[in-house]
């Protein structure tokens, strides 16, 4: 995978793959939603968040509403947990999902084993905070990616 400088690279490799079914995974106020949709025009984003319990920001469920009205049928908006967000999708049917929800190490290590079977093999799981160290981010990826015999790719600062 290309040297990725920040999370907004993704766009162009959605793009450039023409990835169409695309997936946010704890999307607080919406703004990278939105970023994803107005670069990359070919796609629908499904936008996932309970907005209750860790790390959850206040009225982010509306203002996440009212960012993603413009993009119409684009946008689906799902109410939901990770895990049962994950359960509206069929294997083998999402190009791109990123992960930024729950940081502890239980939690991550849960949205990659449901998230990880609804991925195409042409597709792409990534997610935030890697550099979290007081997370459990780092342990869970790590550890994931020997269990599967993975590569993963991260930018500079080891972030995305
Ligand atoms: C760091 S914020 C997301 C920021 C967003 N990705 C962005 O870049 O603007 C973390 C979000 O994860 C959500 N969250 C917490 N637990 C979750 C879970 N089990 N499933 C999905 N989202 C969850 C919180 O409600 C919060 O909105």
């Amino acid at each position: 995978m290309q040297q990725l400088t920040s999370r907004r690279d993704f766009a162009n490799i959605i793009n450039e793959r023409n990835y169409k079914i695309v997936v946010e995974v704890g999307v607080g106020n919406g703004g990278f939603s939105r970023y994803l949709l107005e670069s990359c025009s070919g796609i629908t984003l499904f936008s996932i968040d309970p907005w209750e319990g860790v790390d959850s920001r206040p009225g982010g469920k509306q203002k996440t509403y009212e960012k993603l009205a413009k993009y119409d049928t684009r946008s689906k908006i799902l109410d939901l947990k990770s895990v049962e967000g994950s359960q509206q999708f069929e294997d083998l049917s999402i190009d791109f999902v990123y992960i930024d929800s729950d940081h502890s190490f239980d939690a991550v290590k849960q949205d990659l084993a449901c998230w990880w079977p609804k991925i195409k093999l042409s597709g792409i799981m990534a997610g935030h905070d890697y550099d979290l160290r007081q997370s459990g981010v780092i342990k869970a990826v790590d550890n994931w990616t020997i269990e599967h015999h993975q590569e993963m790719g991260q930018n500079r600062n080891k972030r995305y």
